[in-house]
């Protein structure tokens, strides 16, 4: 353990320098830079010795003594019990950051959870468990490149992990928690069989129409969609929230929609990130400019998704995580979060996602798009997290 008294700089800017005199003790032969956690939140090691946290930021009075450990995940910092003054700043603090779930008296500490790692190995241990809401959105076994994942293996493995997994996630939820399933739009009647024999009810098959992509096709018509199965743990799901949008007048229509429309299960209206220009600032890009998945999930679906699904303070998980875009948006929304990603470089990448929020993951932009949800206020409290573009490469 290492005390030390915080300086102004430090705090204003969400570091801490590391004493010369404790590297070894606090850094080791860890190469620096690097990503880590501080408190369980992001934070990242830079090659001066400067541990930087967004959840530092003016956290601490100036002149706070403060004690930094090693943990078995990073670091953990906390005011000396001799200052009290520090403990006070702290706590008050906390506080402040706190999310609070409107729809619970109590007050809820709105969490993530990043697991690198295999998700069934996780599922299996059992510790995941009382999710309300899933977003499995799998390799789709069509000969991509994953690091540690065969994307051309036979199709019977590949169905038999999916029920598996289906199965597990299953036990993990809730009674009336839903599952949200992407694939490919020739794969639904396996889809269909997967989701029935692992226990769940299936309730739609949306197809998400993308704006700029097809696959071109000589014998049939061009792909130009996805398709979302929507099942849920018995009969009736536990939350569904009836969403409006603000759906632009089409020119063969009589008259404005004063009120928006309620959403189908045909959605038209969330651009993919395909590669080249239209990706846009949401893909997430490496020095070169290429985008570091390929497979990313836009915040405006999992926005809905959640939305849709869940309430404030419910729990929301994620076993093939990828970018962590079910993460970022659950956050914004007040939901805890688990992610389980098996690539060590994009677990990496979730938690620079996480920890240095960018313009173009907030959500907040879309609210005006579902003002007329009867519960918006309800189910969203908008608020602005994000601070500057940044690359996260
Ligand atoms: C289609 S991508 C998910 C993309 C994600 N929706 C996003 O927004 O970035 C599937 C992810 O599953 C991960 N994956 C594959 N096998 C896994 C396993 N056994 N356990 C955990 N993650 C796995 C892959 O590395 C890949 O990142």
């Amino acid at each position: 353990m290492v005390s030390k008294v915080l300086k102004k700089m430090e705090v204003l800017r969400g570091f801490i320098q590391i004493p010369a005199e404790s590297e070894s003790e606090l850094i080791g032969n860890t190469p620096l830079p690097c990503f880590t956690m501080l408190n369980s939140n992001p934070a990242r090691l830079d090659k001066y010795g400067r541990l930087w946290s967004p959840y530092l930021k003016n956290r601490f009075s100036i002149g706070t003594v403060v004690e930094l450990n090693k943990t078995e995940n990073g670091y953990h910092v906390a005011p000396s019990e001799s200052k009290q003054e520090g403990s006070i700043s702290e706590m008050r603090q906390q506080k402040e950051v706190m999310l609070v779930s409107p729809s619970l008296e109590s007050q809820t500490t709105v969490y993530w959870k990043v697991l690198e790692g295999d998700c069934l190995e996780y599922l299996n241990e059992g510790s995941v468990k009382n999710v309300h809401l899933t977003f499995f959105d799998p390799p789709y076994r069509q000969r991509k490149y994953y690091r540690f994942f065969d994307d051309a293996q036979p199709a019977w493995r590949y169905w038999g992990w999916l029920k598996e997994n289906l199965h597990k996630v299953y036990d993990a939820t809730v009674d009336g928690g839903a599952i949200y399933f992407m694939q490919r739009e020739k794969n639904a009647e396996q889809v269909s069989k997967v989701l029935r024999r692992t226990g769940w009810k299936f309730q739609n098959l949306i197809a998400w129409k993308k704006k700029t992509s097809a696959v071109p096709c000589n014998s049939r018509f061009s792909k130009q969609y996805q398709i979302i199965a929507y099942a849920t743990k018995g009969d009736k799901p536990r939350v569904f929230n009836k969403l409006r949008v603000d759906l632009p007048p089409l020119p063969e229509h009589k008259y404005e929609r004063e009120n928006g429309v309620y959403l189908t299960d045909v959605w038209d209206d969330i651009r993919e990130l395909t590669s080249g220009y239209f990706a846009g600032d949401e893909a997430i890009r490496d020095s070169k400019g290429n985008r570091v998945h390929t497979q990313q999930s836009p915040v405006a679906l999992l926005l809905r998704i959640i939305l849709s699904s869940t309430l404030p303070g419910d729990t929301v998980l994620d076993p093939l995580a990828g970018t962590g875009t079910t993460l970022v948006v659950a956050y914004q929304l007040e939901r805890n979060s688990i992610g389980i990603e098996i690539d060590p470089n994009y677990v990496e990448i979730i938690r620079r996602r996480l920890g240095f929020p960018r313009p173009s993951d907030d959500v907040s932009r879309y609210y005006d798009y579902y003002r007329f949800t009867p519960n918006l206020r309800e189910i969203w409290k908008p608020k602005r997290v994000i601070t500057e573009q940044r690359r996260l490469l």
